[in-house]
């Protein structure tokens, strides 16, 4: 088992397969961000992915999820998935939906049920604008398609103060007719991203504009839940929201994460990685390092700042792109 100095045990590994993206959101891969992506020789292979998440299984990953940039840019996704899907995990994907319809089979030959889609917009112009890319049409099908396939669809939505927290009654609206679960996101700080705390919507900004238009029940939450869970009655699908800014939850948190170049970060916000991949490929017995890595996790947000966002300065923040880290 995998515990931390504060009692909380590790299950959940999240891989960020590449560091590149077909897209460019304003908040994960900034059009105006250096790209310097890491040479393929600096990426985990298809045999060392497979190695290092059989180590994790071994010390108590229940779920896996994938991710990126996006992950199902990799030429060699479909492999990936398919040699995890033989651990005893439940595996998840998170994707920007583009190529979706190229891995229903994909997906469900390696027992995949539930599909993250990123999806800020329910407008096509706007989608342009956050995303720097005109794909909106083809995202919307895919989601069509994955209901269409029995998966489980959970919708992304990083809401930005200005951008588009005025379409979250419509995301609500669509939660109506189709079993999607929309995730509003608060917008949270990484390098590059123009992040300023007057830009963040916060839940309880959210839960206000909500509520003038829909009588909302709260769902119970389970301890590891990063999202609170709502749902207006009548509604098919459901909505939920993630409020890392306004108010973390870190004292359930059970993530663990491998980025691209093979670095462990035992948080999203932490700046110190373990460097997974040179370890294993120096012949070196991993499990300590992993433990010791989980070991040393911080108690809230990676230690780099404290819960009263409105006071963060992000130019003392100190991490990776959300690009290079891996959602
Ligand atoms: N703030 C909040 N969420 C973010 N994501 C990416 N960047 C940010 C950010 N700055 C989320 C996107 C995507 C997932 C991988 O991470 O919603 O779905
Ligand atoms: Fe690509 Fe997802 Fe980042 Fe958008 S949020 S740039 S789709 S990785």
């Amino acid at each position: 088992m995998l515990n931390d100095q504060f009692n909380r045990v590790h299950d959940y590994l999240r891989i960020s397969l590449t560091d590149k993206c077909n897209l460019r959101c304003s908040y994960c891969n900034p059009i105006d961000l250096p790209k310097g992506h890491f040479a393929n020789s600096n990426k985990m292979s298809v045999d060392e992915i497979d190695t290092i998440a059989g180590v994790f299984v071994q010390l108590g990953v229940k779920k896996i999820r994938l991710t990126g940039g996006e992950p199902l840019v990799r030429k060699d996704a479909k492999e990936i998935i398919r040699r995890l899907s033989k651990y005893p995990v439940e595996l998840v994907i998170t994707t920007n939906g583009v190529f979706v319809h190229e891995f229903i089979d994909s997906f469900r030959e390696a027992g995949i049920q539930s599909v993250n889609v990123s999806l800020d917009s329910l407008k096509m112009r706007k989608n342009l604008i956050i995303t720097g890319r005109s794909e909106f049409e083809r995202v919307y099908e895919n989601i069509q398609l994955l209901l269409k396939h029995n998966f489980h669809v959970k919708i992304n939505t990083v809401v930005i103060k200005g951008t588009n927290e005025d379409e979250i009654p419509d995301f609500i609206e669509w939660t109506k007719q189709q079993p999607v679960d929309v995730r509003f996101i608060e917008f949270m700080p990484f390098d590059g991203n123009r992040w300023s705390n007057e830009k963040v919507f916060s839940h309880s900004e959210m839960l206000k504009l909500i509520a003038a238009k829909y009588e909302y029940i709260s769902l119970q939450n389970e301890k590891h839940d990063t999202a609170k869970k709502y749902f207006v009655p009548g509604h098919q699908g459901s909505f939920a929201i993630i409020s890392t800014m306004s108010q973390p939850f870190c004292t359930g948190c059970n993530r663990m994460r491998l980025t691209t170049d093979g670095k462990m970060k035992n948080c999203l916000f932490s700046n110190n990685e373990v460097d997974i991949l040179r370890a294993l490929r120096s012949g070196q017995d991993i499990v300590p390092l992993i433990k010791q890595c989980v070991w040393d996790k911080k108690e809230a947000l990676g230690g780099q700042f404290t819960s009263a966002y409105k006071n963060i300065d992000s130019s003392k923040i100190n991490n990776r792109s959300m690009i290079n880290i891996g959602g």
